[in-house]
Order: C-alpha cells, then structure tokens, then sequence
C-alpha cells in the first residue's frame, strides 16, 4: 500500500490538507497522526471493520480496548452515557489533555473498540492537528499508539514511518510529541473517587487537588502474574521493551554512578541511559542522556525515543537511571519498569 504523508504545521494549519487526512477517516482507512502524549493510529471509532484493521496492522491482542478520541464533552456524549456530573470538574481542568476516562458505552461503539467489555475511554487531545482531524472527520476517531504491538511508542515522525510506512494510507508528520509518554488512564469507581489504570502528565496529586480520592490499581508497579484479574488489558503486556535487556538502578547519584561502571567494566556492549551532563561519568560504553531529573517532562519527552535509538546500536544492555514514582516521575517510572521487564536492582 502507498502510504500518503504530509508535513503539516501545527500554528497554521492547512484545512485542504487535513480535509483529505478526515476523508480517509471517513472512508474507512486508517491514518497516523500526532497527539501531544505519543503519536497515534487513528480510525473511525463507529466503523466497526476499520477498527479491527487497527488490530491486524499493529498486530494487537483483540482483548486489549482502544481509547476514543473526541473534541467536546458534547462528543464524549454521543459515545458514553451516564457521564458522572461530578467528573465535569476534571474535564474542565483537563480537558483538552492527556487525561483519559473510562466511561458507560453507548449502543454505537462497536464491540472491537472495546474489547465487548460495557465501557469505552474517552479521551480529549490537545494537540491541534489531532483537533483539527477529529472536527473534520466529524466522528470520534479511536486511536492506539501508532506503533507495532510491543515496541516503544512513537514520539515523532520517524517512529510512526519506521512501523507503519506501506502498511496505513496516511501519515501526518507534525513534529515531535511534547508529552512523549501516553495519557493518565483512570476509571471513576464511586462519588469523587477514581482508580488510576495507567499514570501519565496528569498525576495523582493533580487529581487529588480537584477532590479526588485515587487509588492507584497495584498493577502500575507490580506485574501482572498468571491468576490476577486486571483492570485495564494494557498492564498485561510487554510493553515499550528495547531489544536489548534493562535495568532500572535505583539510589544515590554517587553509588549507582559506580555499580554502573563496574558493570561496564565486564561487558564491552552496554548501554547506559542517564541524565543531562552525566554521560561524561561513562567511559566505553553507549551512552544516551534524557533529561534532568527535576524536570520529568523532559525525560518523559525523551524516554521512547532514547530507547529507539538503543535498538540501532549493538548494545547488550542497557542500565537506566531513573526518578522516584511519584508525580510525573510515577508515569515515567511505569513505562520504566515494563521496559525493564520489572528488573530492578536498587543500591
Ligand atoms: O496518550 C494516549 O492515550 C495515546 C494517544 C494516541 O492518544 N493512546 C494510547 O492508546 O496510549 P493505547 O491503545 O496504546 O492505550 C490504551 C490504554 C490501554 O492500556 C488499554 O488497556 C486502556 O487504555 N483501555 C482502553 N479502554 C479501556 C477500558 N474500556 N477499560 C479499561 N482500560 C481501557
Ligand atoms: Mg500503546
């Protein structure tokens, strides 16, 4: 298949342009585009057969449910009933954003988007290009990241041509993603409380500041093992995994620093992932740096894409510096760890 792609920029936006992305939409064919989280694999949330396409071409589990992405509440309305009036308090906040909630399904959403299960997330993007497609398609469009099943999210371009190019009818180049981890996913299970199935931008204490209880579902930290009942089907996979094995070290700068050379000093092939001005610290081995630790968006920008690059090299493994599990750093941390396969050696 000829994959059609368009550079489009997000501060003036061509409608001729997106009108033509909106159409294939509307046609039932799939489109790639950017969100301000991770780049996502958009169809029409109503079209049953171009939904289940979604799940050939990423080759994704069929029990594994697609977020649908909408530009109002009015929207979310058309797909989701019964929306709680005290969550408006959350949209108002969050909306447009990285904040995804799981809601009753109406009639109209198709069992594929929601693995037959009674509920549908429903997500905002605040990301222009996503807004302008979905206004011009004029219906939700469910979007997984744009990535094959397994390997680290796309957060630009690249990533979405590298997995996707000939295998989708368009791709819609806008840059790199701010975000570059997926939306906080949570699912209101009382008045005022929520469980949070997946951490993301919007954090706990965020959501706690608008009244909220959270709980935060043990599967964020923990794997899932063979007899647990999840959730949220996501927690389930390997999930962002580099090709080479990971491990998180967790404690004090000067002691993992060390245990880290150490490390390199037995293996010629390894990689280190670290902060800004470390990589000096590392001699003979692969070095990315991704951010500085207090400002966890920035290693949160830089995370899936630093893995990508790992996967270009020959290392054998990579030791990854990481944050404490809270705040954004609890989202950082999740992918982390399923990177990782939960290996984790703290010092
Ligand atoms: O930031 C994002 O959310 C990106 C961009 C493209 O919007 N999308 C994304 O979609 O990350 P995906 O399919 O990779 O992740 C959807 C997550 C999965 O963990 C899935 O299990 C969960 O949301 N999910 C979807 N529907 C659900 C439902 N009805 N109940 C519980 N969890 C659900
Ligand atoms: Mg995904």
């Amino acid at each position: 298949m000829k994959t059609k792609i368009a550079k489009i920029n997000s501060d003036i936006i061509e409608k001729s342009a997106i009108r033509e992305f909106a159409k294939m939409i509307t046609d039932g064919k799939l489109v790639a585009f950017p969100t301000e989280t991770v780049y996502g694999l958009g169809a029409n949330a109503l079209d049953d057969s171009a939904v289940k396409s979604i799940f050939a071409v990423k080759n994704r589990p069929a029990n594994n449910p697609l977020i649908a992405h909408v530009t109002s509440l009015e929207m979310a309305n058309t797909i989701a009933k019964n929306i709680p009036f005290e969550l408006d308090i959350l949209f108002n906040a969050f909306w447009p954003g990285a904040f995804t909630v799981v809601l009753e399904k109406r009639e109209c959403v198709p069992d594929s988007v929601t693995a037959s299960g009674k509920t549908v997330a429903v997500r905002c993007p605040s990301h222009p290009i996503a807004h302008a497609l979905i206004q011009s398609a004029n219906v939700p469009i469910v979007a997984p990241s744009a990535n094959l099943s397994g390997k680290p999210s796309p957060t630009c371009f690249e990533h979405v041509y590298e997995d996707l190019n000939g295998k989708i009818s368009g791709i819609i180049n806008g840059g790199t993603c701010d975000i570059g981890i997926e939306s906080t996913v949570v699912i209101p299970t009382g008045k005022n409380k929520l469980r949070l199935l997946r951490p993301g931008a919007i954090t706990p204490e965020m959501l706690q500041d608008k009244g909220f209880e959270i709980e935060i579902d043990k599967h964020i930290l923990t794997p899932v093992t063979d007899n647990s009942v999840v959730a949220s089907p996501g927690m389930l996979y390997r999930h962002y995994a580099p090709k080479a094995k990971m491990m998180l070290i967790r404690g004090n700068d000067k002691d993992v620093i060390e245990y880290i050379n150490k490390q390199i000093a037995n293996n010629s092939n390894c990689g280190v992932l670290c902060f800004d001005n470390e990589s000096g610290c590392f001699a003979n081995a692969t070095v990315i740096e991704y951010g500085t630790p207090n400002n966890p968006l920035s290693l949160s920008h830089n995370l899936f894409s630093a893995l990508r690059k790992f996967d270009l090299t020959d290392v054998e493994i990579i030791y990854a510096r990481v944050i404490e599990p809270c705040g954004v750093g609890l989202g950082l941390y999740n992918r982390m760890l399923r990177a990782a396969s939960f290996n984790v050696i703290a010092i």
